[in-house]
C-alpha cells in the first residue's frame, strides 16, 4: 500500500513534518500504553478537544476522563446502568464516546478512513479537498482529523441536525454544506456530493456508508476494547450475552464480527428508529435520534452477521434524555434509590447512546437475560451536542415519574425481529436500490458479501500490514 517513492506521499509526509503530525497505529489505538512516552508527556500539556496534532494519539477508547492533561488508562470510561433504572436483571454497560477529541467516537472511524489515504497518496493533503458527509459526528470527526493534518475539509450533512453540530463545524471544517431534511435524508446528501465531484476535481469523498476503513476501525479498535473490557470482568458465571447497537452507517457494527469469532454466541441486535422502520420492514419516515437509521442498508453492513432487529420509538428517547438531564429527572431518579455517582455520568448519553440503552432493555427483556448475562453497548457521544434539543422541551410538562415509566412500561418485546435466514437475505437484498442502481457498485459484489466467506475475511485481513505502513511513514516524516 504505502510506496515513498510516489511524489504524493513524500509531498504528504513533508507537509506534515513542517507541521508537527505522526499518525497513531492501530495498535496504538487499541492499547495506548504502547504509545512513546516523550509523547505521552507532552500530552499532559494539551487539551482534549485541541486541534493539537499530539491529540491524534487521543484516538482511543482508553483516554483519562478529564479535559486537559489527561493520560491513558488500561481500561474504557464505562457506564453501568443499574438494575433499578433500567428494570432488568442483566448488567447493561456502556462504553462512553465522550473522552475521544470531539467527544465522539467516530472521530476513530475518519482517521481510519484518512490514514491509508494519506500514506498511499490517494489524498493529496495540499492539493485535494476531503469530503465528509454525514448525519452525525462522522463529519466532525472528518473535520478535526483534517484540521489537524492541514487539509481543507468539506462537511455535508442536513440543514435539521442540531445548532450544536453546526456551530462546532462552523470552527474547524473548512466549509459545510447543509442539504434538505433531517437524520433520514441520506440520499440528498449523496447527490450533493456527486455534484460536488462534478463541480470541483480536487475532491476525496470520504463515503462512510460504503468505506471498509470505517467498519475496520472497529473491527479492530472496538472489538477489542469490548474484549479487554469482558476479561476484566468475567468470572465463573458471567456470560457474554449480546452486544446492542444501532445503526448509522453501520460501522460501529464491525466490532460484532470480530467479537463473535472469540464468543461465536454473542447475537448482535440492531436497533434502529421506530418512525423510520428500515431494516424492520422496508420502511420510511422522519425521526430524531441524530446518527442513526439513514433509510437505507449501508454497503459495509454485514447483515448475515446481524441477529435481531429492535425498533426503538423516538419519543421513548426524548423522554429519557430529559430523564437523564433535567433537575427534577435528578431529583426522582435519586428519589428511587440510584446512586448519585450514576446521576452524575448521565450526561454521557447523548440521543443516540439513549436509544442503544433502550435496545439493551429490550434485548434483555426479549431473551430473559439474569444478573449473569452482560449485555454491551456504546454511549455515542453525550449531551453536549444536544442541549438546544432540550431548551425546545416546556419544561412544566415534564413528569419525571412518567418518563421513568418508559423503562419499566414502555420499553417492550415488541417491535423485535429476530432474523432468520430469509429475513437477513430480505435485509441484505435491499442494499441493491442503493448501492447497484443508484452508487454503482456491482451486483457480482453484492452477491458475493452475500455468498462468499471470504469477502469478509479478506476485508478483516486489510488492517494486517497498515501498522507497518504506518510506522514507515513515520519514519519517513
Ligand atoms: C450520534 C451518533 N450515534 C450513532 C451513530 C452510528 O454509528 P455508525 O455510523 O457507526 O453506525 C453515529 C454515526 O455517526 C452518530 O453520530
Amino acid at each position: 500500500m504505502f510506496e515513498f517513492t510516489n511524489d504524493v506521499v513524500k509531498d504528504n509526509a513533508k507537509f506534515l513534518s513542517n507541521r508537527g503530525v505522526t499518525l497513531p497505529t492501530f495498535s496504538e489505538m487499541k492499547n495506548p500504553c504502547n504509545i512513546p512516552e516523550p509523547i505521552k508527556l507532552m500530552l499532559k500539556e494539551v487539551e482534549l478537544d485541541a486541534v493539537h496534532p499530539l491529540n491524534l494519539y487521543r484516538i482511543t477508547w482508553k483516554n483519562e476522563p478529564v479535559k486537559l492533561g489527561g493520560g491513558f488508562q488500561l481500561l474504557p470510561n464505562i457506564l453501568e446502568f443499574p438494575p433499578e433504572l433500567t428494570g432488568v436483571k442483566s448488567r447493561i454497560i456502556g462504553l462512553s464516546g465522550k473522552f475521544f477529541p470531539t467527544g465522539a467516537h467516530k472521530v476513530g472511524s475518519s482517521l481510519a478512513c484518512l490514514i491509508p489515504r494519506i500514506i498511499s497518496g490517494e489524498l493529496d493533503l495540499q492539493h485535494n479537498f476531503a469530503v465528509w458527509p454525514s448525519t452525525g459526528n462522522f463529519c466532525r470527526g472528518g473535520a478535526f482529523n483534517s484540521a489537524i493534518m492541514g487539509c481543507h475539509s468539506i462537511s455535508v450533512l442536513p440543514e435539521n441536525m442540531s445548532k450544536e453540530r453546526f456551530d462546532w463545524l462552523n470552527n474547524i471544517s473548512g466549509e459545510v454544506i447543509t442539504t434538505l431534511g433531517s437524520e433520514s435524508n441520506v440520499k440528498e446528501i449523496y447527490d450533493r456530493v456527486n455534484q460536488l465531484r462534478m463541480e470541483r476535481n480536487n475532491v476525496v469523498v470520504f463515503n462512510q456508508f460504503c468505506d471498509f476503513w470505517n467498519y475496520l476501525w472497529h473491527y479492530e479498535v472496538t472489538a477489542s476494547t469490548f474484549l479487554d473490557l469482558f476479561n476484566s470482568i468475567k468470572g465463573d458465571t458471567e456470560r457474554f450475552a449480546g452486544i446492542c447497537l444501532s445503526s448509522g452507517s453501520s460501522g460501529t457494527l464491525g466490532c460484532a464480527d470480530a467479537i463473535k469469532d472469540v464468543y461465536p454466541s454473542v447475537k448482535l441486535a440492531v436497533g434502529e428508529a421506530l418512525q423510520c422502520p428500515t431494516l424492520l420492514m422496508n420502511g420510511y419516515g422522519e425521526h430524531t435520534i441524530e446518527g442513526i437509521g439513514d433509510k437505507h442498508v449501508p454497503w459495509i453492513h454485514n447483515v448475515r452477521n446481524t441477529d435481531m432487529i429492535v425498533g426503538i420509538d423516538d419519543n421513548h428517547c426524548k423522554e429519557i434524555f430529559k430523564l437523564f438531564n433535567l433537575p427534577a429527572g435528578h431529583e426522582y431518579l435519586k428519589s428511587i434509590g440510584i446512586n448519585d455517582s450514576i446521576i452524575q455520568k448521565l450526561n454521557w448519553c447523548g440521543i443516540s447512546g439513549i436509544a442503544n440503552l433502550c435496545l439493551a432493555i429490550k434485548f434483555s427483556k426479549y431473551y430473559e437475560l439474569t444478573s449473569n448475562d452482560i449485555v454491551f453497548t456504546i454511549l455515542t457521544d453525550s449531551t453536549e451536542m444536544y442541549q438546544s434539543k432540550l431548551l425546545e422541551e416546556d419544561y412544566n410538562l415534564f413528569d419525571a415519574q412518567i418518563a421513568y415509566l418508559v423503562f419499566l412500561q414502555g420499553l417492550k418485546t415488541d417491535y423485535i425481529d429476530e432474523l432468520t435466514y430469509k429475513d437477513k437475505k430480505r435485509i441484505h437484498n435491499l442494499k441493491y436500490y442503493t448501492w447497484v442502481e443508484q452508487q454503482g457498485m456491482s451486483v457480482e459484489e453484492l452477491d458475493r458479501q452475500w455468498h462468499d466467506p471470504h469477502y469478509w475475511k479478506k476485508i478483516q485481513l486489510s488492517t494486517k500490514k497498515i501498522d507497518e505502513s504506518i510506522q514507515e511513514f513515520n519514519n519517513n516524516i
